[in-house]
């Protein structure tokens, strides 16, 4: 049950795999090997494969009670079928770790990356897909369903969908807009087999999403084409997978011509859990340039500056969103959210505002998490964006608070005391 009678509710931080782990062959480092990588060498990112107890020690220092991370697919099933011992025992002692010093683990199947083998042999065009990834979800309940209670099977898959089968930006780097209901059908199947496979293990397990969720804006406060275009970003983007897990079906129109319909029912059942990845939001206008029928970016609106990596930092607009997450009917949990800050001069604002806007919120939130524990491996912008609570000297790998650690601790300390607001 959710939130749990134990811990009412989570402070955590938030990694993934290939993020922090460091010497993963899968199809991203093959990408980079290939030069199709625009972020570079993620090589030893920053050890955590080796630091695994230290870096839960350090959530736990900030205050934490919860901690999410993901598995390597890759490194638990390098070839078809054959799951590889020595990594999910890593993995276990992690898991080990994390419940001795305090921490609920979140688990995480799949953030981005593949196996090699995967696309070549059951890519998420067909339906094997689906039972391959059941079968991962399943010898990872079977070694950790004893210990982890909150599963997440999918991070973002709609981002996901875009950047690896629309734009072609990640592996597998496909752009065929033809593909992408299949595809899109296959990821929540996948989700649905895996929650089931987890569930026929540990009965008690609680099942999450982690869906990415942006606030829009019409560029030009009084056009038309502006917000109308904005309204349609919504729908689509942050409307459709909630509205796929609350009902079922999904339903939505990507530019030109893509309709991506889809029906599933056993979708609703297979979630307890609503999570929401909230950064940032993007201003729009309506004709422009770009292929989908307008031209978005990141501005600051609001004169309070942006991120290092330039995004817009927009509090404000987080209650509707985790209003909108609420349709699902389920518990709300904020899975990521944080910035890029190298000099730490916007994290603790960044903080308080945030946790203030989930305070804020009509729904109630039972749980957040911050992105990130450590500086990492930023995907397409390779190793420059900061957003650790701790920094990473990526010569020594040595792990340093950032001054914000202590607004993490102290509003941690307050989030875990009170109750959500309604
Ligand atoms: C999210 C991803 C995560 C990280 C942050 C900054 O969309 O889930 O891996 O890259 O953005």
């Amino acid at each position: 049950m959710f939130p749990f009678p134990d811990r009412p509710r989570l402070w955590g931080t938030a990694v993934s795999h290939y993020q922090v782990e460091g010497g993963d062959e899968c199809d991203w480092s093959e990408w980079e090997r290939a030069g199709r990588a625009r972020g570079g060498p993620c090589g030893d990112a920053v050890d955590s494969w080796q630091r695994y107890e230290e870096d839960a020690d350090l959530a736990r220092a900030a205050g934490a009670n919860a901690f999410r991370f993901s598995l390597s697919w890759s490194r638990v099933e390098p070839r078809e079928g054959k799951f590889d011992d020595r990594a999910l025992d890593r993995y276990r002692k992690l898991v080990e770790h994390l419940v001795r010093v305090g921490l609920e683990p979140c688990v995480t199947l799949f953030h981005y990356t593949h196996p090699l083998w995967f696309h070549e042999r059951t890519p998420w065009i067909g339906t094997a897909s689906i039972q391959r990834f059941r079968r991962f979800a399943a010898r990872a309940a079977d070694v950790l369903g004893d210990l982890v209670r909150f599963w997440v099977p999918l991070n973002e898959p709609l981002v996901f969908l875009l950047a690896g089968w629309f734009d072609g930006q990640i592996p597998p780097g496909v752009a065929d807009p033809q593909a992408l209901p299949r595809v899109f059908d296959h990821l929540l199947a996948a989700h649905a087999a895996a929650a089931a496979a987890i569930r026929e293990r540990s009965p008690g397990a609680v099942i999450g999403i982690a869906h990415n969720m942006m606030a829009f804006a019409p560029e030009r406060t009084g056009s038309f084409l502006d917000a109308l275009l904005a309204g349609f970003a919504h729908r689509c983007y942050n409307r459709s997978v909630v509205e796929a897990f609350a009902t079922g079906r999904w339903d939505f129109l990507l530019p030109p011509t893509t309709r991506i319909r889809g029906r599933r029912d056993d979708l609703p059942a297979s979630l307890d859990v609503f999570g929401v990845n909230f950064y940032s939001r993007l201003h729009l206008r309506c004709p422009g340039t770009a292929r989908l029928i307008g031209d978005f970016h990141y501005r600051d609106a609001s004169g309070s500056g942006l991120t290092d990596n330039g995004w817009e930092m927009v509090p404000d607009a987080f209650p509707a969103l985790l209003e909108e997450a609420a349709a699902s009917g389920l518990p709300l949990v904020v899975t990521e959210n944080g910035l890029a800050d190298a000099d730490d001069r916007l994290r603790a604002r960044f903080l308080e505002s945030h946790v203030d806007a989930v305070r804020r919120a009509a729904v109630p939130v039972h749980g957040y998490f911050h992105w990130s524990l450590l500086d990492n491996f930023e995907w397409l912008e390779g190793f420059g964006p900061k957003f650790g609570l701790y920094a990473v000297d990526r010569t020594t790998m040595r792990r340093t608070p950032r001054a914000s650690v202590e607004t993490f601790r102290r509003l941690g300390a307050a989030f875990l005391e009170t109750r959500p607001s309604s």
